[in-house]
């Protein structure tokens, strides 16, 4: 009997108790379908059938009141008109994970859109799930390497520490990403790429991170032409398959951009869904929304996330409310200003107004020294920047200025790092050494690098999933939101209804 078959009698089964398992669309005002029936909970993926096109469109309960069913779309709402059928499908939403998700670009609902065949997996994950309890939590005690040197050796992080990027438009931060996804030593890459305009994936995809980087990287891609439901859950989804790596004892490097965009998916939705904005316009569950997804990332009994989150800031305003509660929740931030993005400062991390709060768990007394001695240099060098650069500071009138103006060049040097070049943790300590003068013996940091070798490699090796890509010579499938609406009246169908017809 061919899978259409059985489709086709399920469907019959699950309609056959209409009130239990279908409803029908009865309203649907802005982002927010309501239905008669069916009878499902909060939080539960349902089918909606789209009678023009044949396809279905996903949606999920966001709300129940006495007579009425409240979804949203992961897809646009085209097509869906009063009347449509509604079937619960009693689950609620989880993603299928393995090891074949390396070198993946999945949507927001954890399907394949690479055109490379599903994911057959038995084990799903759930993508809204809760943090790993406090107490399960293992101690931060090794240093996660991320190949860009300015972090590295100065802003060192910890494997399983949270850390936020934050920086104005178009100064780098997908860049920064890109450079950290191809150079970390950690196990995996997790890269959510959450609201970004479509042309940009394509172009982090094969310019940023290349066919190396992809092989040991999943990517969950939302766009911002997807409904907020769809960023939303994106970034759930990229939390799941970051856990399950988690569990299989890998060490994870998530890398969500950005947090901003999931905060303002979560807003649309909650304004539509009638709750009040507080702060500057955001509605009290993007204040809850961003913990409950930060708190995902970070270590458990098994392995570790590291979690790297870019953040918006317009104008540079770190207060602004989304900047200020997401600082509060994460171990450390790095600012990255438009000011060393203009001088062509590249990556333009601004060091002095960064911080890594794990530093001191991550890094041995000498290296803390050196790493000292540089923020010392480059304060006093900023302090002095005006007068030095008009030529009013002469020569020998301060110790401490003329060390500082000495050191700027090295400094300089070790900061700026081209994008395609790779800093071995080595050299980066060695370079940390001489700008700083102070010597730093292998036995301060090595201890905290875990040189050994990884903690954990996929079974069938990463090569495989990189031959793969190389072979499969595919195109991303387009996003998914482009649903080819067919002209009003009747025409042919273009899929079966039950086919996942929004991917
Ligand atoms: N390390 C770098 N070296 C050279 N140029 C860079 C570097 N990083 C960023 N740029 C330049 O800055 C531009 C914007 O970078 P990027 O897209 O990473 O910024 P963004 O902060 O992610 O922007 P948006 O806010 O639009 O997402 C790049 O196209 C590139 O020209
Ligand atoms: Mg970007």
């Amino acid at each position: 009997m061919s899978l259409d078959l059985i489709g086709k009698y399920l469907d019959a089964v699950e309609t056959a108790d209409p009130i239990k398992y279908a409803g029908r669309v009865t309203r649907v005002q802005g982002l927010l379908v309501e239905s008669e029936g069916p009878q499902a909970v909060v939080g539960e993926v349902c089918k909606i059938l789209v009678p023009r096109t044949g396809k279905t469109a996903w949606a999920e309960v966001v709300g129940l009141r006495k007579d009425a069913v409240q979804l949203m779309s992961y897809s646009p709402l085209d097509g869906i008109e009063v009347g449509s059928r509604v079937i619960a499908t009693g689950e609620l939403l989880s993603v299928p994970v393995s090891e074949r998700l390396l070198g993946r670009v999945l949507d927001s609902m954890g399907r394949p859109t690479d055109g490379k065949g599903d994911i057959a997996s038995p084990t799903r994950y759930p993508a809204v799930a809760a943090p790993p309890d406090a107490l399960t939590r293992r101690r931060i005690t090794k240093r996660v390497v991320t190949g860009v040197r300015s972090i590295d050796g100065l802003l060192p992080l910890g494997k399983g520490q949270r850390i936020g990027v934050f920086a104005g438009s178009g100064v780098g931060k997908s860049t920064l990403l890109g450079m950290i996804a191809r150079n970390t030593d950690a196990d995996v890459n997790v890269i959510a790429l959450i609201g970004e305009r479509g042309r940009e994936v394509r172009d982090f995809i094969e310019n940023d991170l290349g066919e190396e980087g992809l092989a040991r990287s999943v990517l969950i891609v939302s766009t911002s032409d997807t409904p907020p439901l769809a960023r939303l859950r994106g970034a759930y989804v990229a939390a799941a398959v970051a856990e399950y790596f988690r569990d299989q004892g890998a060490d994870v490097m998530l890398l969500f951009d950005s947090v901003t965009r999931f905060a303002r998916a979560q807003r649309e939705i909650g304004l539509a869904a009638g709750e009040p904005p507080a702060t500057r316009g955001y509605t009290p569950s993007v204040f809850d929304s961003m913990p409950r997804l930060l708190e995902r990332a970070g270590t458990s009994d098994k392995g570790t996330i590291t979690g790297v989150f870019t953040i918006l800031v317009d104008g540079d305003d770190m207060d602004e409310p989304i900047a200020d509660t997401v600082r509060g929740i994460l171990d450390g931030h790095v600012v990255l200003t438009r000011k060393l993005a203009e001088r062509y400062h590249y990556p333009a991390v601004d060091v002095l107004k960064s911080i890594s709060r794990l530093s001191p768990a991550v890094t041995g007394p000498i290296t803390q020294k050196a790493m000292g001695a540089v923020r010392k240099l480059m304060a006093v060098y900023a302090e002095n920047e005006d007068m030095i650069s008009i030529g009013a500071y002469q020569k020998g009138a301060d110790k401490g200025i003329d060390a500082a103006i000495a050191a700027r060049e090295g400094v300089e040097a070790f900061l700026n790092q081209a994008v395609g070049e790779r800093a071995p943790i080595g050299e980066t300590m060695a370079g940390l050494a001489a700008i700083s003068g102070v010597e730093i013996p292998a036995s301060d940091w090595e201890p905290f690098a875990d040189l050994a070798g990884p903690s954990w490699t996929p079974p069938g090796g990463y090569a495989r999933s990189a031959r793969a890509e190389a072979e499969a010579d595919v195109e991303l499938a387009p996003p998914r939101s482009t649903i080819p609406v067919a002209p009003a009246g009747p025409g042919p169908a273009e899929a079966a209804p039950g086919e996942a017809g929004t991917a």
